[in-house]
């Protein structure tokens, strides 16, 4: 049959692979509505991990689902761990929506400035203030050879080597540039972000850290906090040295496929990862793609921590949800709510941000 050649059904994927077909986002095309109100299509949870409500009832009665252990820690809430997986930790709601607040408002402000790379340099050259410019409705501009007067007029934000050089500028000043100039939105590119680096600089060519590249400490405060995040899951006695962090931005479609992380030294150490915004499915698997991945939703202000045996463990993030129901960003509703934060509110309803933090050597 035409076509058929190529997809391979069911018996041909990986255990991995058809637990991410199963929670991707596909939408109803079966109604003949316009492209714009397409519904995405239902999907079973019940399968689904809720730490949330297992929080809640362990809280009231003690009870926990077979699997899942509790351990008590210095935070005012217990760690979850499973069973069959070892060196898996959850920690559900951890940060107050103050926190969660200050680490989106960073993950759109410094985090992506330059020396920190983000997806956009391998194009653009490193962009400064992207989030601003965004919001003041710039463009991008790119200038072959760029006439002085002009130049003026624009912010000397960015170049990218002698050849070609983009820069923000008004959007009128845009038009004065005629039809040859290749531009973009910054709101388009701010949409389109998808990783920064922090601290020790990840280069996704090579899958490795390039220690050449230049680059800034981890900001203090999110030092402390993974170390604070860290402490239950470290070898006794020993302290964790964040020392890269990689920040994801997911938008309403956007997938991280089933993964490694097996590129810091050593692998006794935890990685911390935070969730922020919209409501997420990880899937946590084993050693092998065929081992069959547990599903579980992240929600803002949700901590993982996966050290020792779980760095083994094939993991991923198939599905955020934007939709009013399952995204779970009201408690942002109120708190954005004043004119200047208008951005992040608009930017967070249809995304979300994890926070990676990892130590290297
Ligand atoms: C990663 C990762 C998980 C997440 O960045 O390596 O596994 O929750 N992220 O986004
Ligand atoms: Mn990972």
């Amino acid at each position: 049959m035409y076509g058929s050649a190529n997809v391979p059904d069911d018996s041909e994927r990986t255990a991995f692979r058809k637990a991410e077909k199963k929670y991707k986002l596909y939408y109803d095309d079966s109604s003949k509505s316009s492209k714009k109100r397409r519904q995405p299509k239902q999907v079973d949870l019940s399968e689904v991990l809720d730490f949330k409500s297992i929080l809640e009832s362990y809280r009231q009665n003690g009870d926990l689902p077979p699997g899942i252990v509790a351990l008590h820690s210095d935070f005012d809430r217990p760690l979850f761990c499973l069973e069959s997986r070892p060196g898996f930790y959850f920690i559900p709601e951890v940060l107050s929506i103050e926190e969660q607040c200050q680490w989106i408002r960073e993950s759109l402000t410094t985090f992506p400035q330059p020396p920190n790379r983000t997806n956009h340099d391998a194009f653009y050259g490193p962009v400064n203030d992207l989030f601003v410019a965004a919001k003041e409705k710039k463009v991008l501009v790119e200038e072959a050879s760029v006439p002085t007067s002009l130049e003026s007029k624009c912010n000397p934000s960015i170049s990218n080597g002698d050849v070609h050089r983009w820069k923000f500028c008004e959007k009128h000043e845009e038009s004065s540039r005629g039809n040859a100039c290749k531009s973009i939105l910054a709101s388009v590119l701010l949409q389109k972000l998808r990783w920064s680096t922090l601290g020790l600089q990840f280069d996704w060519s090579k899958r490795n850290y390039n220690v050449s590249l230049p680059h800034n400490k981890i900001p203090d405060a999110l030092c402390h906090l993974a170390k604070r995040m860290a402490a239950p899951a470290m070898p006794k006695g020993e302290e964790f040295h964040p020392e890269a962090a990689i920040v994801n931005y997911f938008g309403m479609a956007d997938t991280l496929g089933g993964h490694l992380d097996d590129m810091e030294a050593d692998w006794s150490k935890p990685i911390i990862s935070l969730s922020l915004g919209c409501k997420a499915i990880f899937l946590l698997g084993g050693k092998s793609r065929e081992d069959p991945p547990l599903a579980m939703f992240l929600r803002s202000g949700d901590i993982v921590l996966m050290a020792g045996e779980a760095r083994e463990c094939f993991h991923g993030v198939p599905r955020i949800f934007t939709d009013k129901e399952h995204a779970e960003i009201n408690p942002f509703e109120s708190q954005f709510s004043v004119e200047d934060d208008i951005c992040f509110l608009e930017y967070i309803r249809t995304s979300r941000i994890n926070i990676n933090i990892r130590q290297v050597f």
